[in-house]
């Protein structure tokens, strides 16, 4: 018989499940207590019709339910939803390996950058691998996010930083892949060489990058930190972005706080992402608005800063959600169970928060809350399947091997 789960809208009943596994509720985004309440079926049966999941539930009331769907057996896994990761920078080329060296024997992030290293090295990389090349970084790093369970990812611009590189990089992210990815431009990533400062850099963008990468683009994003570019000037390009019709994203609180959590507020931004530097009044501030704390501790483990302050920000009931910041820099590490496992030991998340910081709440920093991070009737059939006598051992077994299926929209995914 032919594979119930292929074909461009499958429609099979995925039987023989130990459990499944999802956030609580129906709610977008999850604060507060909220944010680490799970529902559990076990056993449990899940129907997927045209892609999309018709229903979960104990295996009795499933196929009761659609008794005529052709059966694909679970084999006693658990399903959880496909994980969304919602910061990403895919398009790139090269390594940093030896910078990642460097650092490892006591060389400095920020000092490296200064001396016209690390994103710059990696802006050159990237520009010198043309629209092939960047076509194929990006489907290949999407292709290890997917092994990890990953079913959509937002990607980054950034590493072009000139026009035809910029937009090479969005259109890249933006071509149909095995997953879904959802393109941001992040055109004041880093000033590059041939500008004087970040405002004449600014200029350029503005005119002769934005309007073309705001058709492709969903989002745009600004590093707002000292070396990079100033609250005044990510104000100014995140202000031209937003006129376009994109939304808004901040890397902010890296290693100072230099404003980036009261412009996201001002500006109505979805995010700001990182937030390493943030101090008890800045986490009152970002709790109390609709602004999400996207947090980032592989990067905080990579650099050797302190872990954002997730506790108090979910405690304050912020809007937080969790992502890899997959990038050749400060974060190379495209597992978004690693996070999650970083997210129970470094950040004092429970599992059930870091599953829906990587489920509900990054689907709702992509605008995708309605139909992506939840297994439940009308979303998107994106299931991960755990080989594992516990759904928990996603997040407590660290770089493990857990991950026995992953399906996008109900089409399984050759691991
Ligand atoms: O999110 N902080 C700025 N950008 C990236 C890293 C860029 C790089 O080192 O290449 C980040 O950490
Ligand atoms: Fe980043």
């Amino acid at each position: 018989m032919a594979d119930p789960a292929s074909g461009a809208s499958p429609s099979f009943l995925l039987a023989n499940l130990a459990a499944a596994v999802s956030p609580a509720g129906e709610a977008a985004p999850l604060r507060g207590g909220d944010l680490g309440r799970v529902l559990t079926f076990e056993p449990a049966a899940i129907a997927v019709v045209d892609g999309r999941i018709a229903a979960v539930g104990t295996p009795d009331d499933v196929r009761a339910a659609h008794p005529d769907l052709g059966s694909v057996d679970g084999r006693g896994r658990i399903a959880i939803p496909g994980l969304v990761d919602c910061h990403t920078h895919p398009a790139f080329g090269g390594d940093r390996a030896g910078e990642f060296d460097l650092r490892a024997q006591g060389a400095d992030y920020e000092r490296i950058h200064a001396a016209g290293g690390g994103i710059a090295a990696t802006v050159a990389a990237t520009r010198r691998l043309g629209r092939d090349g960047i076509a194929a970084a990006v489907s290949r790093h999407l292709g290890w996010m997917a092994a990890h369970g990953t079913t959509t990812a937002e990607g980054k611009s950034g590493y072009g930083l000139d026009r035809d590189t910029e937009l090479r990089s969005l259109d890249a992210i933006a071509a149909p892949h095995p997953i879904e990815a959802v393109p941001t431009y992040l055109g004041a990533h880093s000033v590059p060489a041939g500008f004087s400062d970040g405002d004449e850099y600014l200029d350029f963008a503005l005119a002769e990058v934005l309007p073309e990468a705001a058709r492709v683009a969903e989002a745009a994003d600004v590093f707002l930190e000292r070396g990079a570019f100033s609250a005044e000037q990510a104000g100014r390009y995140l202000r031209a972005a937003a006129e376009r019709g994109l939304a808004l994203r901040i890397h902010g609180d890296q290693f100072t706080e230099s404003g980036a959590i009261e412009l996201a507020i001002e500006l109505g931004a979805r995010s700001v992402d990182h937030l390493e530097a943030t101090g008890p009044a800045g986490v009152k501030r970002l709790a109390a608005s609709d602004v999400a704390g996207v947090l980032l501790p592989v990067a905080a483990l990579y650099l050797r800063r302190s872990m954002p302050p997730a506790r108090a920000l979910i405690d304050r009931g912020g809007v937080v959600a969790l992502a890899t910041d997959f990038n050749p820099g400060s974060a190379y590490c495209e597992s978004l169970p690693a996070v999650m496992s970083l997210a129970c030991t470094q950040l004092g998340m429970s599992a059930g928060e870091a599953l829906a910081a990587t489920t509900v709440n990054a689907a709702w920093v992509l605008g995708r809350a309605e139909r992506l991070g939840r297994l439940a009737p009308g979303y998107d059939a994106d299931i991960v399947l755990l080989d594992a006598p516990d759904w928990r051992h996603i997040a407590y077994h660290l770089a493990g091997r857990d991950i026995a299926a992953v399906y996008k929209r109900g089409r399984r995914l050759t691991q």
